[in-house]
């Protein structure tokens, strides 16, 4: 794909923030930074506009309360369509860590967190969108 360059123009204390924000976030370069953020807002605004975006969605749960693991099941398979994959690994006695690949509407993904989150026994559910932009 070819690069275009284009130019921006900074005031004094913004260009300072954002020199700091390159070094202390890691980034190679202001152009590396830049890209990353502009990614970032884009994702954000597909995210917001409902657009298809893949992820995931990581759950934290107490195995033992109720009736968790049957109803974590249970509501991910109301949104099979979404769900890639998914990991599971024991914590402790009592903890469950689970993460879920989701791929599909913005909307529709973001309701799968929110139904996930609110099972009793659910200490926290996390739901991080890694990529829009995809067909
Ligand atoms: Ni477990």
């Amino acid at each position: 794909m070819a690069v275009e360059r284009i130019g921006v123009s900074l005031e004094g204390r913004l260009l300072s923030d954002f020199d700091r924000f390159v070094t202390t976030e890691g980034y190679g370069s202001r152009s590396e930074a830049l890209r990353g953020l502009i990614r970032e807002a884009l994702t954000h605004r597909r995210w917001k506009a409902g657009g298809r975006v893949v992820g995931t969605i990581t759950i934290v749960y107490r195995h033992e309360v109720g009736m968790v693991t049957h109803r974590l099941l249970h509501r991910q398979h109301e949104f099979l369509r979404f769900i890639r994959a998914t990991a599971h690994t024991h914590l402790d006695d009592e903890t469950c860590l689970e993460v879920l690949l989701v791929d599909g509407a913005s909307d529709r993904i973001e309701q799968l967190g929110r139904r996930l989150k609110t099972v009793k026994g659910v200490l926290s559910s996390e739901t991080v969108i890694a990529s829009a932009k995809l067909r």
